[in-house]
């Protein structure tokens, strides 16, 4: 039987061999549900890279990409938008290529790289997601890696992940491990008694920094997901497509 684990950080990713698995990246606050977002407003591929400087010579070859992500929750000079959901969500993104670099998020996906199957996941779409690994592939272990902040663990991802592990449970009789089994319990209880401004330091910081639509948004998980579209990361591109 499929076997689904959580990684509780990217310094435990790095210590797990992930060649051969199927990997699905959490960074609820922000990066990931922007990726859901920016899908969802029409964008063609998202490009992950790690650093700044390296996102900027990217666009370089990317004339006509939008070049967006965040340091200290803000998009560095010269950049199009930063890594906000709510932004992404207002934004017609027709067609757009988009270039994304953050703290957290897009370090977690460099980590993955050796998964036969990356696919990127946040509360908004975790349900399509788990849909999606269920319908169209049958590699294990399932690893629901959790960026979390800057090396911690962070509750949100968490959460999370145990949305992820409950639907794939329920939809592909999936066995869950001590870790993805303890994350999906703790999904019996509301988002917003489990992650809030006293639970989780780097919500507190996205309230403190005006970021309160984004949060909305993020934790929001009252969708079935089925309008928004799961990120597949392709390996010719080394980008991330919409798939549904
Ligand atoms: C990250 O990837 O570090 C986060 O998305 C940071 C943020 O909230 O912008």
């Amino acid at each position: 039987m499929r076997e689904v684990r959580v990684l509780s950080t990217v310094d435990e990713a790095a210590r797990t061999d992930l060649s051969g698995c199927a990997v699905a990246v959490i960074d609820v606050l922000r990066a990931t549900t922007s990726m859901a977002y920016m899908f969802s407003s029409g964008a063609k591929a998202i490009c992950p890279v790690g650093e700044v400087e390296a996102a900027r010579e990217q666009r370089l070859n990317m004339p006509g990409a939008l070049l967006c992500g965040e340091r200290n929750g803000v998009p560095p000079e010269g950049f199009d938008m930063g890594n906000s959901p709510a932004e992404f969500k207002e934004a017609d993104l027709s067609g757009k290529e988009m270039i994304l670099t953050t703290t957290n998020g897009t370090q977690a996906v460099a980590c993955a790289m050796k998964a036969r199957l990356l696919v990127a996941v946040a509360c908004v779409n975790a349900a399509a997601v788990a849909r999606y690994i269920c319908e169209n592939t049958e590699i294990e272990p399932v690893y629901l890696l959790c960026a979390g902040t800057q090396g911690r663990f962070s509750i949100e991802d968490f959460y999370c992940a145990g949305l992820v592990a409950s639907h794939i449970r329920e939809l592909c009789k999936a066995n869950l491990d001590d870790f993805s089994w303890a994350a999906a319990k703790l999904t019996q209880l509301p988002v917003s008694s489990v992650v809030n401004a006293g639970t989780c330091k780097h919500l507190a910081f996205l309230l403190e920094s005006g970021f309160k639509t984004d949060i909305e948004l993020a934790l929001s998980t009252e969708h079935d997901g089925s309008n928004i579209a799961v990120p597949l990361y392709d390996r010719d591109s080394g980008c991330f497509v919409p798939v549904n």
